[in-house]
């Protein structure tokens, strides 16, 4: 196919620079996006009077066609073409004659691709990667209303903390989810400016009107300033980062279940179909998709430092390396929608092991900061009660008893504050329980987080 810029050159492109240059393979992604721009963009050209109303018809019936016929696959895009604008543009005029020609007019690839990329992303981010994280937050939600009473172990430097509830622990990544969701609804708000009409850099001669063509294609406004339009690529950058912070919450969801699923924790057994055997060891049954989405994370924020240090030393304002922005921007955005996917079915299809998760919960002193407490209840300073209770675990350790087995005499012995409700206050589903803080993991405290999760889910689009 001839390049659309033929007449200035008298040699077309050595194959080796077109294989290098082109870039239809990447941006044809964007198909339906460069046919709404044109489409907007005709419709203004009739409204100006560049083209008579019959002309508008005739290229927007055409584009429309084109666009269904490339949909339901029966137009064939043309790969040899440089990119999708030129093969839009191309096939146009092939199909009308020369009328084609005349709707590049006020325009450039380098407002056309800009706006085709926001159009492409608006629609990746309200259509797909929101509804999946909503999708993820409701799977984790029903996960943890019925899991409000089961006792797990909390950790920290994954070693055993204090008592909290499976639901507790779940709902934490949900308080992540909803916060990557509303990181996203902020990048649409910098990717809902239109930056048509800004062609090369400077705009044009032609009278215009930025406002139509951005209302027609559906952005809050027309971008401010033409140069900016077309070398500004920071809400790119900003999705990506999004991306970024949104796979690493994934990933560390799936560090959890990668250790919760082995033999020494079972505390999460995973559907077969969210699990893979061993080529050699029969007995295998590995957290493989956990395991692709932590490492899955590794080309998003790659894809991140990418378009960075793409942009990092460009001059204003288009440069040809701006090209490079969709193949990491588009590969971040896939790989974001489909962990989201796999990680709501992992979640909905596993079964969660509530007595290994409380005879885990029961080791390691877990109830020891309860027991500090008690004696601080009954007017004991802080200090002095966490000295005394450091103590009694260590003996604790040294003679293979817990708390509980500890006598209500070796208590006395150690503070005559001790009286038998001791037993009450340590049981596990006391120390959870008696955490009412905001946010705690008690269970008045957890409906109130089950309730802001669902007013999420009803209210956010
Ligand atoms: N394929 C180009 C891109 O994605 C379109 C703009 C080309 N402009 C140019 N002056 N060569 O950035």
């Amino acid at each position: 196919m001839d390049s659309l810029w033929k007449g200035r050159f008298e040699k077309g492109l050595a194959q080796l620079s077109k294989n290098f240059n082109d870039s239809i393979k990447i941006d044809s992604l964007m198909y339906s996006e460069d046919i709404d721009g044109s489409i907007a963009h005709a419709k203004m050209l009739g409204k100006i009077e560049i083209l008579t109303k019959d002309e508008t018809v005739q290229i927007v019936d055409a584009l429309k066609n084109i666009k269904s016929e490339i949909t339901n696959n029966t137009l064939k895009i043309d790969y040899t073409a440089e990119d999708i604008h030129t093969f839009v543009e191309l096939e146009l005029t092939k199909r009308i004659g020369d009328l084609g020609k005349k709707l590049h007019t006020a325009r450039s690839r380098n407002d056309q691709s800009a706006t085709d990329l926001k159009l492409y992303l608006k629609r990746k981010v309200t259509k797909e990667i929101q509804p999946a994280i909503k999708v993820l937050v409701n799977n984790i939600t029903k996960v943890a209303e019925e899991h409000i009473d089961t006792i797990m172990p909390g950790f920290t430097h994954l070693q055993v903390a204090q008592p909290t509830t499976l639901a507790h622990h779940l709902l934490a990544y949900n308080a992540m989810l909803i916060r990557d969701f509303e990181r996203f609804s902020d990048c649409l708000d910098r990717l809902n400016t239109s930056p048509l009409g800004a062609c090369a850099m400077v705009g044009t001669t032609f009278n215009i009107d930025r406002d139509f063509t951005s209302k027609e294609m559906g952005f809050e406004k027309p971008t401010f300033n033409t140069i900016d339009s077309v070398s500004a690529r920071d809400h790119i950058i900003e999705l990506s980062s999004a991306c970024s912070i949104l796979i690493m919450h994934l990933s560390r969801f799936c560090e959890d279940i990668v250790i919760w699923n082995n033999q020494n924790f079972n505390f999460i057994t995973l559907s077969d179909e969210y699990s893979t055997g061993s080529s050699i060891m029969p007995q295998k049954k590995n957290p493989d998709l956990a395991e692709l989405i932590r490492g899955k994370s590794g080309r998003v924020f790659g894809n991140n430092i990418n378009l960075l240090t793409l942009m990092k030393g460009l001059p204003q304002s288009y440069n040809k390396d701006m090209q490079e922005d969709k193949e990491p921007i588009f590969d971040s955005v896939e790989t974001v929608i489909n962990s989201l996917v796999i990680m709501s079915e992992i979640i909905i299809t596993s079964t969660f092991n509530k007595e290994e998760m409380l005879n885990s919960a029961k080791k390691g002193f877990i109830n020891a900061t309860d027991c500090s407490d008690y004696l601080v209840n009954k007017g004991m300073p802080f200090r002095d009660a966490y000295k005394l209770i450091g103590s009694l675990v260590a003996d604790c350790v040294k003679n293979d008893l817990t708390l509980e087995d500890v006598s209500i005499e070796e208590y006395k012995k150690l503070s005559n504050l001790f009286e038998s409700d001791i037993y009450n206050k340590i049981d596990l589903k006391t120390c959870v329980n008696n955490r009412n803080t905001k946010g705690g993991p008690s269970k008045e405290a957890l409906l109130t987080q089950i309730c802001i999760c669902k007013e999420f889910l009803e209210n956010k689009q």
